[in-house]
C-alpha cells in the first residue's frame, strides 16, 4: 500500500490514484470495527479531533465524530453559531486559539472556497476539508467511491451519471476529479443555468472522461451509477429555474427515468435528500438505492482519513 504522507486532506484534485486507493483500502480495513459489539479500537488514543462547522451538517459532522470516537480519539464539536465568531473574532484568530489547545486534527466546513487551505497554511494541526463552498467535499467523494467499488467491484470503465445542480455542488466537483482519475466515464446533466461553462475542462488527468449532456435522459441512458444532487438553494442569489415543480418534472429522478439506466444500476445521493424534488420517494426507497450505505461507509472512510493523517504525523508522537 502506498504511504500516505500528507499533512492535510483539502481536496481530491491534488490526490494521486495511489493515495485515493490507499484511503479506500484503509477504509475497508476499518469497516468491520463498526460491526463489532464494542465499536472501538485504541489506534488514536490520546489524539484530539476538533470538528469546526460554519455550515449545517448531519452526516459529515456526525460521522467524523463517530469515526474519531471509534478510533479512541477525543472529539470535540464546535459550531460557528455558538462560538466566539459571533462576537467578532476572526476565523484566523479562532483557529490560532483552537491550535493553542493542541488538537491533532481540525475538520472544517465553511461556505467560502479555500478556507480550509488558508487554515492549513497557518496551523500545524492537520486540516480536513469537510466542504468549502461550492469547491470540494473530498470525504464525500471518497465515501461515494468506496460505496461504488464495494457494490460494483471496480470504478474503472463504469458509466456514472451525476445529475442536478452542478454549479453549486462541491460533491460534483470532488466526484468528477476522483471518478475520472480512477477511470470512470462521468456524464453530468441538469438545467443549463446550473451547469458551469467549460465544466468538462476541470478534468486534468486520469483514464476516465467527463461529458456534459444536454438532457438528463442522455446522461442516465445505460448508466451503471446514477448520482443525484440536491438544489443548493443556500448558494443561490437568483432564480435558476421557474419552479420546484418544473425542476422535478424536467430533471428529477423518477422510476421511469431510472429505468433508462443499466438493469443493475445503483442510485446514490450525498444527502440531504429533498424527496419529490430531485428524486422521487419510490427511487429513494428502491432496493437499488445505496443512499444509506453511503452514510454507513462514511464512518469507515473518515476513520481512514483521520488514521492516515495521524500516521503521517507520526502516531506515537505526543
Ligand atoms: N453529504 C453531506 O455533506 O451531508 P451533510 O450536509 O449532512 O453533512
Amino acid at each position: 500500500m502506498t504511504k500516505f504522507t500528507r499533512k492535510d486532506l483539502l481536496g481530491i484534485r491534488e490526490l494521486s490514484v495511489e493515495e485515493i486507493n490507499t484511503i479506500l483500502d484503509t477504509a475497508h480495513s476499518f469497516k468491520e470495527v463498526s460491526a463489532r459489539s464494542i465499536k472501538k479500537v485504541p489506534t488514536l488514543r490520546g489524539k484530539t479531533v476538533i470538528n469546526f462547522f460554519f455550515e449545517a451538517s448531519t452526516r459529515t459532522r456526525t460521522s467524523f465524530e463517530i469515526a474519531g470516537k471509534r478510533l479512541s480519539a477525543d472529539t470535540i464539536n464546535i459550531s460557528a453559531s455558538t462560538s466566539s465568531v459571533t462576537k467578532g473574532e476572526t476565523l484566523i484568530d479562532t483557529a490560532r486559539n483552537l491550535e493553542a489547545m493542541a488538537p491533532d486534527v481540525i475538520v472544517i466546513r465553511h461556505s467560502s472556497p479555500g478556507v480550509p487551505h488558508q487554515l492549513a497554511r497557518l496551523i500545524d494541526s492537520s486540516v480536513v476539508n469537510a466542504g468549502d463552498g461550492a469547491h470540494e467535499h473530498p470525504s464525500q467523494a471518497l465515501l461515494d467511491a468506496y460505496t461504488i467499488r464495494e457494490r460494483k467491484g471496480r470504478i474503472a470503465g463504469l458509466q456514472i451519471a451525476i445529475i442536478g445542480d452542478i454549479t453549486h455542488s462541491r460533491v460534483a466537483r470532488s466526484n468528477v476529479h476522483l471518478l475520472t482519475k480512477l477511470g470512470a466515464h462521468v456524464r453530468v446533466a441538469g438545467p443549463r443555468t446550473l451547469l458551469p461553462p467549460r465544466f468538462a475542462e476541470i478534468v486534468e488527468d486520469g483514464e476516465g472522461s467527463l461529458t456534459v449532456c444536454a438532457k438528463v435522459e442522455d446522461a442516465i441512458l445505460d448508466a451503471d451509477v446514477v448520482m443525484m444532487l440536491r438544489i443548493q438553494h443556500e448558494r443561490m442569489s437568483a432564480a435558476y429555474f421557474p419552479s420546484l415543480k418544473e425542476y422535478s418534472i424536467r430533471y428529477g429522478l423518477t422510476l421511469e427515468r431510472f429505468a433508462l439506466a443499466s438493469q443493475e444500476a445503483i442510485v446514490m445521493h450525498p444527502g440531504p435528500v429533498n424527496r419529490g424534488v430531485e428524486i422521487s420517494s419510490d427511487v429513494v426507497d428502491n432496493a437499488r438505492s445505496l443512499i444509506l450505505d453511503q452514510v454507513t461507509n462514511g464512518v469507515a472512510v473518515r476513520m481512514a482519513i483521520l488514521f492516515l493523517l495521524m500516521q503521517s504525523r507520526g502516531l506515537g508522537e505526543g
